[in-house]
């Protein structure tokens, strides 16, 4: 497989009213994405979704258990994998197609070869009128744009997204999600992609992953047969973001009474 995921545990050094102990964030998180399959993680918020992502990403090490991505291990960060959050990391000292470049430049292609490729994206997120924005005239739906066409230039394998489009309001949030399907139905690059709506995850997945908390794990893999691209008002898209949105709600709900339990057990 291409991305594998195996037993992988992750807990953080923490404390509570009752002393220092270890939180166990994550519990035997096992799957697989195929070369191309747009996966996404749902959850409700704190079963671990982005610590998820972070441990893809390379950013934090899990506690034990591995991750392989195309035959190698990951140890580390690494220029294979993109990754996108919820506020677009942007270098404000530059300007839209600087940022675009920047990152360019570390993968050492020629000059115009950088040029060449930043005009590809921007015009691809339909930035291009804007290349010479400084950043902090854009709005945020502009920045997520550019943030994507930065994570795109880099060619990586694995494109990581952590709600990127959630700061942003509904009409914009629609446009860009019509866009990032597209521009996946081309490029067909494997995605990772972590939301707390069911309609997106419904919208864009092959699969879903759904995930229940404390301590957080995977509940249920359930594959998407919908052709794309796909209408949140079909008959089918709606029963299976019912069916999604049931699972999930369920363990939150489940999660409120273990807390409830917790309380009562704290010494008065
Ligand atoms: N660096 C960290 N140190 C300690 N606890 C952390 C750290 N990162 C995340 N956590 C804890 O892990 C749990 C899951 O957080 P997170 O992955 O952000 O959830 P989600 O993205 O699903 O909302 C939370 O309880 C959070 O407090
Ligand atoms: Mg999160």
């Amino acid at each position: 497989m291409y991305l594998t995921l195996n037993s992988v545990n992750k807990r953080f050094d923490g404390a509570n009213n009752r002393g220092r102990h270890q939180k166990e964030t994550l519990k035997d998180i096992s799957f697989e994405a195929a070369q191309g399959e747009f996966l996404c993680i749902v959850g409700p918020s704190g079963c671990g979704k982005s610590t998820l992502l972070n441990l893809v990403a390379g950013l934090v090490r899990p506690t034990s258990g591995e991750i392989v991505l195309d035959g190698k291990k990951i140890t580390g960060p690494g220029a294979e994998r993109a990754v996108m959050f919820q506020e677009a990391a942007l270098y404000p000292w530059l300007n839209v197609i600087e940022n675009v470049i920047f990152g360019l430049q570390a993968t050492g292609c020629p000059k115009a070869r950088q040029k060449e490729i930043a005009e590809r994206y921007l015009k691809m997120v339909r930035l291009w009128n804007y290349r010479e924005y400084p950043i902090h005239q854009i709005s945020g739906g502009m920045k997520q744009r550019a943030a994507l066409a930065r994570a795109l230039a880099m060619d990586s394998k694995l494109l990581l997204m952590d709600e990127p489009f959630s700061a942003l309001d509904k009409q914009t949030i629609h446009i860009l999600r019509a866009e990032l399907e597209a521009i996946w139905e081309t490029n067909k690059k494997t995605v990772l992609y972590v939301t707390h709506s069911v309609e997106e995850a419904v919208y864009f997945a092959d699969r879903v992953i759904v995930m229940a908390e404390n301590p957080g794990r995977v509940k249920e893999i359930i594959p998407i047969p919908i052709t794309r691209p796909r209408d949140i008002e079909d008959a089918k898209f709606i029963a299976l973001r019912k069916e999604i949105l049931s699972q999930v709600q369920l363990s939150a709900w489940k999660s409120a009474e273990n807390e409830f339990d917790e309380t009562k057990e704290a010494p008065s």
